[in-house]
């Protein structure tokens, strides 16, 4: 017997549930549009190296890997950055930059199943190609905001908490932790609200750190205030565009929805400035979305630096919140017309009206199912259609139907000329 269940971690979508993808899709995309993003995608599948990094990101031990026929690598892509990443340095010379582009690719990641992680998610990516002013960041962060009202979040119910990577390696290089390592603690330090204290300080002790700035790092990172790191950090590039991109915002309409926040390092190791995450404001959820400048991947790829900053949104962790949020829309289904032939000789008509129809523009289906009239009634009503066309045969004789108003439930003989014309 075969097992009837989707893959572990992965999901089915009955129609209802495609509504709902369609729904925070049509939302992810046309949030793109208005704000000037075009649309581009590439193959679920890539070449493993693709994601294989030398700081030891997550991302690199949960990919779905496998060797084809040939004896290739390859991968199902765990996230899109490096697929736009190959797109960009393919065209780079004839890219007009900067570029606006998104995406909304399914990803697999072979993870520990928690709430809001799954091994396959879709994911909203959008990124600025190009752009090394933060004015790419305050674009981005735009976007961002007015999908999530769009979704019917206010500025009460999410913040998007943001840090710089450029702070991080300014408190690291201040403690004298030697620039090659600077990835790998960064990658162990988002662990930090997931592992035990003693586990992050014996992970971070293997990376090569002392005892002592161990203890110079956590408290670094128990100050919360920009300001006062500002006063103690020598190098304070982060700090003074983190400042910027905030005024930038202000002006911008969009005050009070950024909140710095030193814990934000974002896992994975490409990131070189702004990092962000989007929560409620007690950060009750997983991140709803997570990203960051990364000014040198491409460069890691073998191509020139091109700046770039960019996130991902993924649909598990939003469509929970909303859910528990009792703020998911109502999704009916939408049908014009269902037309119900009683005999199967009406087939033949049943589906030359429906044609007529459609080609005018209606949404319609036709029941097929020659059951008695109290039951097709109901599955008229259960269809959601609005009108219901009831083929009987004494007004068919007349080239007419009954159509029926499944609201008003009201109905009236009409000539089928007049319907279709
Ligand atoms: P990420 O932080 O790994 O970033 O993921 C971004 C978002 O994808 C998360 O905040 C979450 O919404 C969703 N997500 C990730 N993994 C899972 C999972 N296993 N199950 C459900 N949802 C998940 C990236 O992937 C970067 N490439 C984003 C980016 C684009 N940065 C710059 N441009």
């Amino acid at each position: 017997m075969i097992d009837l269940q989707p893959v572990k971690g992965t999901r089915d979508f009955f129609p209802e549930e495609m509504r709902l993808r369609n729904w925070l899709f049509e939302i992810w995309r046309s949030a793109s549009v208005q704000a000037g993003f075009e649309e581009y995608d590439t193959c679920v599948l890539e070449h493993e190296d693709l994601y294989i990094r030398k700081a030891g990101d997550e991302i690199s031990k949960q990919l779905f890997s496998f060797e084809d026929k040939s004896g290739r690598r390859l991968s199902l892509r765990p996230e899109m950055t490096p697929s736009l990443a190959r797109l960009v340095l393919q065209h780079n010379k004839s890219l007009s930059f900067p570029i606006k582009w998104f995406s909304m690719p399914q990803c697999f990641r072979y993870e520990r199943m928690t709430k809001g992680r799954r091994r396959e998610h879709f994911q909203w990516n959008a990124d600025i190609i190009g752009q090394p002013h933060i004015l790419a960041e305050a674009e981005i962060l735009m976007l961002l905001i007015s999908a999530c009202e769009s979704m019917g979040l206010t500025k009460k119910e999410f913040n998007v908490f943001i840090n710089d990577r450029r702070i991080l390696n300014a408190i690291l290089s201040q403690i004298n932790v030697p620039e090659e390592l600077h990835s790998t603690v960064l990658v162990i330090l988002d662990k930090r609200d997931k592992i035990s204290s003693e586990a992050l300080v014996a992970m971070l002790e293997d990376t090569g750190m002392s005892a002592k700035q161990v203890g110079q790092l956590n408290e670094f990172l128990s100050n919360t205030d920009l300001k006062d790191l500002e006063e103690n950090l020598s190098d304070t590039t982060g700090v003074e565009q983190l400042h910027s991109l905030m005024d930038m915002m202000d002006t911008a309409g969009c005050s009070g929805y950024l909140k710095f926040d030193i814990s934000i390092v974002r896992g994975l190791s490409y990131y070189t400035g702004a990092v962000f995450e989007v929560n409620s404001p007690e950060k009750k959820h997983r991140a709803i979305c997570g990203g960051g400048r990364y000014d040198s991947l491409l460069s890691a790829f073998g191509g020139e630096t091109v700046p770039a900053v960019g996130f991902g949104f993924g649909d598990v962790v939003v469509l929970d919140v909303l859910k528990e949020m009792g703020r998911f829309p109502e999704l009916p289904r939408k049908l014009d017309y269902t037309i119900i032939p009683f005999a199967n000789e009406q087939v033949g008509i049943a589906l030359k009206i429906a044609a007529e129809l459609r080609m005018r523009g209606s949404v319609v289906d036709c029941n097929f199912s020659m059951k008695k009239m109290k039951k097709t009634m109901r599955q008229a009503n259960e269809s959601g259609a609005a009108k219901a066309i009831l083929l009987f045969p004494e007004e068919l004789a007349e080239d007419k139907v009954v159509i029926r108003d499944m609201i008003l439930h009201e109905q009236k003989p009409v000539k089928i000329a007049d319907l279709i014309s």
